[in-house]
């Protein structure tokens, strides 16, 4: 069979994952982990989890990281963003750096490597620089066998052999498989434009630091989006042009690393504002949801306002929700909707939603046409539509269960007899990309006359 016959019988039976996530992908320095840890006196792996709880999935390591931390982090979900090696090619060939590092990538499954690759003495010569370029690329090229990635970033030292753009420029040149760790505060201390630098290195750019600064040559850690990097221009940018890679939140020195983060975590997030085509797209019916990503109950009244604007029969707005928030009250609404509980059982809210019958399609307490009470459904759908795409629009996920047990849930929230019971509506994140359901021909669904 050729590669087209297949692929289209891929999509057909609904095989193929489909990515429909353009959010930011957020990973941290295990560093700033263990920064966290000693500030707040608590565990590492309570740093870590506290961390992953914030909405960070991806962890930045160096590879001389030790096995059981590596460990303890895959076992908190986090996924590889990169690993970080010193290999001081100024100094001559390092053998024994270079096989550390791809022991490391290869042990440990990691596959975006950080070289730093030394500083240059002062005056150094053009031969040096040239012997520097030929020993990054013999690694560069040895590590693309195994599929190991190499990168540089611009970094703030003016003696790096990737200090800026004309010394970055001549790296790439003589390496046409290196890559980029795009460092946003770093392009600033180099007194260059970021998002000139963007635009020049995108198609090199695997990795992004995000790191701000208050003023050009300003060391002083800030939190992302605090000072003066165009944090959502930069963001947008990369989304924009198809960067899926990872963006790791960079703050060395930060008084309080976990406030730092949390605010951070925050400005990054908040640079995700979707077009409502997006919405439409990346909405998907979510069947597996992250445990470690909770939602708070003022993000459910934020949410929540969308149903208000969500049109209904004579505005009689019959449809009510009764939010399962509390670990108790998840669990008993778990038991509750059959064959999904393993599909939401991650899930942190769960929505039940309902009608109050004899509202919309009723008029002074008679019927107005055949429809009857289907228009208390009608309205009730269009407001779980509105939920839906707001979650959607606010970096959440959903499914509609319709499979659930209305009388027991009727007893677990005392919902009153006049309602008839729809939907739950699990609220949480996404664990997994969903696959693209099959769409029916737009001919089937609508006639023109
Ligand atoms: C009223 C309603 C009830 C649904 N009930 C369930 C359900 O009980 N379990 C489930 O896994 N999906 C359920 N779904 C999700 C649908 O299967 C899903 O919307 C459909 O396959 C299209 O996929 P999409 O939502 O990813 O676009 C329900 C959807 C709606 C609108």
């Amino acid at each position: 069979m050729n590669n087209l016959k297949s692929f289209v019988l891929l999509v057909l039976f609904g095989l193929i994952v489909v990515p429909v996530y353009a959010q930011p992908r957020i990973s941290i320095f295990f560093d700033h982990v263990a920064e966290i840890a000693r500030q707040e006196k608590i565990s590492i792996h309570d740093a870590a989890r506290q961390v992953k709880a914030l909405g960070v999935d991806g962890i930045d390591v160096r590879v001389t990281m030790n096995e059981p931390q590596l460990k303890m982090l895959d076992s908190l979900g986090f996924q590889h963003a990169s690993a970080i090696a010193d290999i001081n090619f100024v100094r001559g060939e390092q053998p024994e750096a270079t096989r550390q590092a791809l022991d490391f990538m290869r042990r440990h499954d990691y596959s975006r490597l950080l070289v730093i690759p030394g500083l240059l003495p002062e005056n150094a010569s053009a031969e040096l620089m040239e012997d520097v370029c030929k020993r990054l690329d013999a690694f560069v090229e040895e590590a693309a066998k195994e599929g190991i990635d190499v990168m540089v970033e611009d970094y703030d030292n003016p003696h790096s052999p990737c200090y800026n753009t004309q010394t970055l420029d001549r790296l790439f040149a003589a390496s046409p498989k290196l890559n980029h760790v795009f460092d946003t505060g770093n392009y600033l201390f180099c007194g260059e434009d970021v998002m000139v630098a963007l635009q020049h290195f995108r198609s090199r750019i695997h990795h992004v630091h995000l790191k701000d600064r208050k003023a050009m040559k300003d060391r002083a850690s800030l939190p992302i989006g605090a000072g003066i990097v165009p944090l959502k221009a930069l963001v947008n940018e990369l989304l924009e042009s198809g960067y899926d890679g990872w963006f790791c939140i960079e703050h060395f020195g930060a008084p309080s690393m976990l406030e730092y983060t949390k605010q951070s975590v925050a400005n990054i997030k908040a640079t995700w504002k979707p077009s409502f085509d997006e919405v439409l797209r990346t909405r998907r019916s979510i069947r597996s949801y992250d445990a470690s990503k909770k939602i708070t109950e003022t993000e459910v009244r934020e949410l929540m306002k969308a149903v208000q604007e969500a049109p209904s029969w004579a505005n009689q707005q019959p449809t009510r929700y009764y939010v399962a928030i509390s670990p108790e009250k998840l669990a008993a609404v778990q038991d509750m909707v059959g064959a999904n509980k393993e599909r939401i059982a991650n899930a942190p809210v769960l929505i039940v939603s309902t009608f109050e019958r004899g509202k919309s399609g009723f008029f002074r307490g008679q019927q107005t046409n055949e429809v009857g009470d289907g228009w208390g459904a009608h309205d009730n759908g269009l407001s779980v539509a509105y939920l839906v795409l707001k979650a959607r629009a606010m970096g959440f996920d959903t499914l509609i269960m319709g499979m659930r047990d209305a009388d027991k849930l009727r007893e677990l929230f005392a919902i009153p007899e006049s309602e008839t019971i729809m939907a739950v509506i699990a609220l949480g994140y996404r664990a997994a990309e969903p696959r693209q359901p099959m769409h029916k021909d737009l001919d089937e669904m609508v006639e023109f006359f």
